[in-house]
């Protein structure tokens, strides 16, 4: 089966230059430092890691909302990376992006009707724009009467549903969603999660999913990678992550979701594996294993080389000198 996105050892480095002219050049801030991964089509792949590590940068590269320093993307067997002009405005039809602030996303002087009409306009394909406008909002649960109004008069999560709609209306086939639900109010974080999940199912949709925290994804992905800073450092299935996963980091942000139930709140449960210590500057990454700073589990290999993501049939990949040892 061929993927329907594919990444192989991309990177984006930003121009992290500022200050005199007389500065010597300042090396690249490396947001994104070789990544590779596929999605597989009707699949939704979760991407975790806290704030900065590149979720947001990894998600606009694989839509092409980005151009890439270096490596290959592909898009249903082509290779999109290198494409410009109208070839990559074709592509980019099929590939769309939820943000996460329904409130700067959409444009304040237009109705919602004409935000949603906007992509079908812009795309030249502007036949039948009202009634697919008007279908696309019945999908997301917006009541017709919503089209002549304005993003103001609505709440967070109907904002957000006409972000799915604007979204949505070009038919696209992959849909990055980043951070859908971090800004919404916990109440209606699982209707959106929800709405999703039901339209990917509806419309044969394939989602990467991001969020800072794996309890959000756990619900939506069938595999979830794990970012750190510019480098993904584990993916697997969601079973498999979850209940065993490898990578200390990974370890790390399981034992920071905090846990409400009061009975799995045992004395010391995860305390070994909880996050301590700043992250690392992305201008001045650390030798060898990036995550090296804040492992509990760190030896001298550890510091000296960078561990290659490994990993068996089952498709668990880590990158950890210690997996093994750590069990
Ligand atoms: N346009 C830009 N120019 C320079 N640096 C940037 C730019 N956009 C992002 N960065 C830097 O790249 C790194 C990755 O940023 P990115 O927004 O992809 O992270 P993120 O994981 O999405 O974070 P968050 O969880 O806060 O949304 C950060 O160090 C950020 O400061
Ligand atoms: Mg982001």
């Amino acid at each position: 089966m061929t993927p329907l996105v594919e990444a192989v050892d991309i990177t984006k480095h930003y121009d992290a230059r500022h200050g005199g002219m007389f500065r010597a050049p300042a090396p690249p801030l490396r947001a994104v430092d070789g990544v590779s991964l596929s999605i597989m089509e009707g699949e939704t792949l979760g991407l975790v890691g806290e704030s900065g590590c590149g979720k947001s940068t990894l998600g606009r590269l694989l839509i092409r909302l980005l151009p890439v320093t270096g490596g290959t993307i592909r898009f249903a067997g082509t290779d999109i990376s290198g494409l410009e002009g109208k070839a990559l405005r074709a592509v980019r039809r099929s590939m769309q992006i939820v943000f996460q602030d329904p409130y700067g996303a959409l444009n304040p002087r237009m109705t919602v009707e004409d935000i949603v009409m906007e992509p079908l306009v812009i795309h030249g394909a502007a036949r039948d724009a009202a009634a697919r406008v008007a279908e696309m909002l019945s999908l997301v649960g917006l009541p017709a009467r919503a089209r002549d109004r304005f993003p103001h008069e609505f709440s967070g999560g109907q904002r957000q549903r006409i972000g799915i709609a604007r979204a949505l209306v070009l038919r696209p086939k992959f849909v990055v969603c980043d951070e859908p639900v971090s800004a919404l109010d916990v109440s209606v974080q699982a209707q959106i999660v929800n709405l999703l999940r039901d339209l990917q199912g509806e419309l044969g949709l394939t989602y990467l999913f991001i969020a800072h925290d794996l309890g959000v994804v756990k619900h939506i992905s069938d595999r979830v990678a794990v970012m750190y800073l510019g480098k993904v450092v584990e993916i697997a299935g969601k079973a498999s992550l979850y209940q065993a996963p490898r990578h200390p980091y990974t370890r790390g942000l399981i034992a920071s979701v905090p846990v409400t139930h009061p009975a799995q709140r045992r004395r010391g449960a995860g305390e070994r594996h909880r996050l301590e210590g700043d992250i690392p500057s992305a201008l001045n990454l650390p030798s060898g294993c990036r995550f090296h700073t804040r492992c509990p589990f760190v030896i001298d290999l550890c510091r000296q080389q960078e561990p290659v993501m490994t990993g068996g049939a089952d498709g668990h990949l880590v990158a950890c000198h210690r997996a093994q040892a750590i069990g």
